[in-house]
């Protein structure tokens, strides 16, 4: 082989090689891009999605929802960077007074108060504990300089009328801060351990998953491979002293140990790229029929 070929040789190995890492750097871009940037939840200036609501006050994404630093622990939820409003000023769908209710409700909370922080309308999505950068923090919260565009949205909260706009009113949605199936086989004091299909108070639920995470019990419902994942469906461990039964009355000692919760985001992953968010597709309503056996 003559210093001319070995060279051609070389080039064609080269650009072979350089051609893959372009694939494959394409390929990761890809996956980065089909992460929350590319949904209605990214909210800062690089949001593409057509006619989404849209501020230019700032790139990053996260920000909106989450704050490494100083953030609301008024409730369960990861690191929160908005005020959450007092769980007693939303009215919960037990009021609505179905006689066909088991489970004891208690007040909102949890994750479902995190996502209302913007859903329940009332407050702007600029508004925030700790703004980008240095010496941004408010412990009551701050609106962030910048301009709104998106025509869901008025001066940055989630316009009125919408049926993303959740209200205060939650008697005309599905059931959040509710005992799982009715609440545990044994009552209060529940034996931590999966709980088989329909051996919960109320038989029309699947059973349940179990797992003690760093000494705290978790729950979910199964929707696919053993283990849990972000596409199973998600309960919530609550112990509130106040839950009332569907009369209204304080169900006592009831809720003395963990209990598996419904939330919003049992159903809901705020940062899935599926339609409305949700943790699985809803084809044959396999949403609904993951928790209700009908
Ligand atoms: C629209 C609001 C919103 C935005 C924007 C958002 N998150 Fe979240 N995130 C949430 C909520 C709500 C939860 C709690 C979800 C739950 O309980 O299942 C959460 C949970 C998490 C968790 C813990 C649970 C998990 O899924 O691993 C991590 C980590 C996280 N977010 C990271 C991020 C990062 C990083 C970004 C920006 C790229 C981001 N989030 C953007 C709302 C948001
Ligand atoms: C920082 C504000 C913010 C928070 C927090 C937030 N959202 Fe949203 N969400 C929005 C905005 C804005 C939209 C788009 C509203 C519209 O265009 O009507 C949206 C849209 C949605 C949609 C509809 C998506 C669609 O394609 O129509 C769902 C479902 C949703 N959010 C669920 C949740 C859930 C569940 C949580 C909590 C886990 C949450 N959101 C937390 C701001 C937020
Ligand atoms: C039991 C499951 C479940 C729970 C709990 C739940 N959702 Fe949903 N949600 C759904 C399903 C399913 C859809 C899609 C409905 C459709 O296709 O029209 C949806 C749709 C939505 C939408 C979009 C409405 C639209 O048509 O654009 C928003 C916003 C939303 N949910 C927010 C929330 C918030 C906030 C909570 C907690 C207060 C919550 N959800 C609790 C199942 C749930
Ligand atoms: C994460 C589990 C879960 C999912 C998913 C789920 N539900 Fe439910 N649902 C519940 C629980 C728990 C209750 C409260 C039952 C009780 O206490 O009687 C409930 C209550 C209801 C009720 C009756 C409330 C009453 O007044 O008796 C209806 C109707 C309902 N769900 C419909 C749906 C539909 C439709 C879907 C799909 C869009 C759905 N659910 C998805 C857990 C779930």
């Amino acid at each position: 082989m003559n210093l001319n070929k070995w060279i051609f040789g070389l080039q064609q190995v080269l650009s072979t090689v350089l051609a893959l890492l372009a694939l494959g750097l394409l390929a990761s871009h890809a996956a980065f891009a089909a992460g929350i940037a590319d949904t209605k939840h990214n909210l800062g200036s690089t949001n593409t999605v057509s006619g989404a609501n849209k501020f230019d006050g700032t790139a990053e994404l996260c920000v909106f929802c989450h704050t490494p630093h100083g953030a609301d622990s008024s409730a369960a939820v990861p690191l929160w960077n908005r005020k959450m409003a007092a769980p007693g000023t939303y009215q919960t769908y037990n009021s609505l007074g179905t006689s066909s209710l088991d489970g004891a409700t208690a007040p909102v909370g949890s994750v479902s108060l995190a996502c209302l922080s913007c859903h329940d309308g009332t407050q702007a999505m600029n508004v925030m504990i700790n703004q980008p950068g240095s010496g941004g923090y408010n412990a009551g919260g701050a609106a962030l300089a910048g301009a709104w565009t998106g025509a869901n949205q008025t001066a940055g909260s989630i316009a009125a009328g919408l049926i993303t706009n959740i209200g205060k009113d939650l008697k005309n949605d599905h059931p959040i801060g509710i005992q799982y199936g009715g609440g545990m086989p044994n009552g209060g004091a529940y034996t931590a351990g999966p709980i088989a299909d329909g051996a919960l108070k109320d038989p029309d639920f699947k059973g349940l998953s179990y797992a003690n995470l760093n000494g705290q019990s978790v729950w979910w419902v199964e929707t696919g491979a053993a283990g849990r994942q972000k596409t199973d469906m998600m309960l919530y461990t609550r112990t509130d002293s106040d839950a009332v039964d569907r009369s209204g009355a304080v169900v006592p000692g009831s809720l003395a140990g963990a209990q598996a919760f419904v939330e919003c985001a049992s159903c809901h992953d705020p940062h899935s790229t599926n339609t409305t968010f949700l943790r699985i597709a809803n084809t044959g309503s396999a949403v609904c029929l993951s928790c209700h056996i009908k």
